[in-house]
């Protein structure tokens, strides 16, 4: 049985707890492979809003929900995740966690912090979650994995070390490190206790899963282009968002992933620092932003918008092996008059229809764009009758743009999403 996986082909926020939250009913498990608290996705339930930022969103669809061995996780915010879930009414036993996952400590966030204004002026604008360092320390291996939370003479061990390690960084910061072994331990052996039932072996309970033909969507977070090898580095996070880091952060063989969901809005959005070609610092922009409620779910940083960017999304859809786009917050772009679509860059005087192979370049990149027509605001009634006719029924100007937009990238948009409610969303569009 297939394996579906979803994964931002822009910055990030293209809407992936939605499409998740829509397919999910018709899968058995949902799992999360990489990032950690710097995602989140803003779910609403009959009318209510609930932010999930470590456990899949899958969990609001009563369905098994894993945070795979490839996520860095801070277990005190897990615990008050976990709390507001259960205060909906859904069922937190479903919740697995992999006992590989690697935790954030408070030093972490606070290096995350100290290391960005160390930077100056070339700061990431990270989340502040202390995902850079918690994967650094994992790669470094000296880092301490949820199984850890279970066994006390582990845990106080490998925080002693930490304790020490980590103090010398902040001493040459020149910051006081107020971290004191026997209180980590203390406080990280309580978090264990109360996530042990959680703390499985996810590895072979997936594997096993699929050859008893269960269906598992993988949820990507964060968007391709953040991705520490093929996004726009320096300015990514710091793990693959790419598909290659959905298979290692689960541990599922990729034989099994027959469908690979590409999710991009309509227009681009973006938090933090670094290029982005098509950013718009107008009126439009500000449009974008109000109309798209762009603010930042972890954060609630106003989120940097612009036009659609083909040129990245095509580079993410190739890269991924998408095989299917779905389209988000397609409503915001009703009652602009012109829209425009970057279809190729202008770099130093030449014309490129692929990304800049140096980061140095993509700073440089001007966008060339093909305008289209606008059409009109659409009332939720307008929208009712395009989704009953299976999107034969929309305006012609909408329908000429998304047919571009497929042509360009060369794969079919499956899913059309029109509001941030479960049910404003187009399934297989007529075009
Ligand atoms: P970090 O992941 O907190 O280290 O942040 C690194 C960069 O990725 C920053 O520019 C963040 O704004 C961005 N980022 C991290 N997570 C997300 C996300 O879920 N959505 C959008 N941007 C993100």
């Amino acid at each position: 049985m297939p394996a579906i996986a979803i994964i931002g082909i822009q910055f990030g926020d293209e809407g992936k707890g939605k499409i998740t939250d829509v397919l999910a009913s018709s899968n058995d498990i949902v799992v999360r492979s990489q990032g950690g608290p710097n995602a989140g996705h803003t779910l609403f339930i009959k009318n209510l809003k609930l932010s999930v930022h470590q456990v899949p969103s899958g969990i609001v669809r009563d369905k098994i929900s894993i945070l795979g061995n490839g996520m860095v996780i801070n277990p005190k915010l897990l615990l008050s995740e976990l709390g507001d879930i259960e205060k909906f009414g859904f069922r937190v036993s479903n919740v697995k966690i992999s006992h590989k996952a690697h935790v954030i400590f408070p030093y972490h966030q606070e290096l995350d912090g100290i290391e960005e204004e160390a930077k100056g002026a070339n700061k990431i604008g990270t989340t502040k979650q202390g995902i850079g360092p918690a994967y650094i320390d994992k790669v470094a291996r000296s880092g301490i994995r949820m199984e850890d939370l279970l066994n006390e003479d582990i845990l106080a061990q490998k925080i002693g070390v930490q304790v020490k390690m980590k103090g010398k960084i902040f001493s040459a910061y020149n910051k006081p490190f107020e971290y004191k072994k026997e209180d980590l331990v203390k406080e990280f052996l309580e978090y264990g206790k109360n996530l042990s039932k959680y703390i499985v072996d996810t590895d072979s309970y997936l594997i096993n899963a699929l050859k008893k033909k269960k269906r598992v969507l993988l949820e990507g977070a964060q968007g391709s282009l953040l991705d520490v090898d093929h996004g726009t580095y320096p300015f990514v996070t710091s793990s693959n968002t790419t598909i290659g880091g959905i298979i290692s952060g689960s541990g599922i063989p990729p034989k099994y992933i027959t469908q690979i969901v590409g999710v991009m809005k309509a227009y681009t959005t973006r938090v933090g620092s670094g290029p982005f070609p098509t950013e718009l610092k107008d009126n439009i922009g500000e449009f974008l932003q109000k109309k798209g409620r762009e603010f930042g779910t972890t954060t609630n940083r106003p989120r940097r918008c612009g036009w659609e960017d083909l040129v990245i999304s095509k580079a993410a859809v190739d890269l991924n092996g998408v095989t299917e786009i779905a389209l988000t917050k397609v409503d915001t772009l009703g009652g602009l008059e012109k829209i425009n679509v970057c279809i190729e860059y202008e770099i130093d005087k030449k014309k490129y229809n692929t990304l800049p192979t140096s980061a140095y370049d993509f700073e440089k990149a001007k966008p060339i764009y093909k305008t289209f027509d606008g059409w009109k605001d659409l009332s939720e009634e307008e929208w009712n009758k395009i989704k009953k006719s299976k999107g034969k029924d929309m305006p012609k100007q909408l329908s000429k743009y998304l047919k571009f937009i497929e042509h360009y990238l060369g794969v079919p948009i499956k899913m059309l999403s029109y509001g941030p409610r479960r049910d404003q969303i187009i399934l297989n569009p007529k075009i």
